[in-house]
């Protein structure tokens, strides 16, 4: 009996051993690479809405996702995955205090509810 727990637990640490192997080889591979979260956009969020209020406000300067002052700066998903922008909420905050050159929108332009739809319709839209 006791033999068995020996075994069991032996091989519990064998396969913890590896896992934890498996992990950090990985990490060599690939660096830094943030996790892809799909852009998941809940039913209540009004895209047409969204849409109307980047043409209105954004679509100047961020045509197709692009940016017209400096292109590295663009709207990819993956650029704004790279640069902590990865989520509805943190593109809200970004348009209440954004880089140089663009103007910063408070909260009478584009309420939080408003600027958080607008994230969610830039996450969605440019891929
Ligand atoms: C007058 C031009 C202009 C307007 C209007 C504008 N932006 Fe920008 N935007 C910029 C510039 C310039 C940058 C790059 C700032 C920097 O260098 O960090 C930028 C950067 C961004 C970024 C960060 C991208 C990145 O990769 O770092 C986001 C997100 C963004 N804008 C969203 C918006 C949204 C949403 C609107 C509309 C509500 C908007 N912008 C309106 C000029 C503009």
């Amino acid at each position: 009996m006791k033999n068995v727990r020996k075994k069991i637990f032996v091989v519990l640490a064998l396969a913890g051993a590896l896992t934890i192997v498996g992990c950090s080889e990985r990490r060599e591979e690939a660096p830094a690479a943030p996790p892809a979260t799909p852009a998941v956009t809940p039913a209540a969020v009004d895209m047409e809405a969204a849409e109307s209020l980047f043409n209105q406000h954004c679509a100047a300067c961020h045509p197709d996702g692009g940016n017209v002052m400096r292109p590295e700066r663009n709207l990819s998903h993956a650029n704004l995955m790279e640069r902590g922008l990865g989520t509805p909420e943190s593109l809200r905050d970004y348009l209440r205090d954004p880089g140089p050159g663009m103007p910063a929108f408070d909260a009478n332009t584009i309420s939080d509810e408003q600027g958080e739809n607008l994230g969610h319709y830039i996450l969605e839209k440019f891929q």
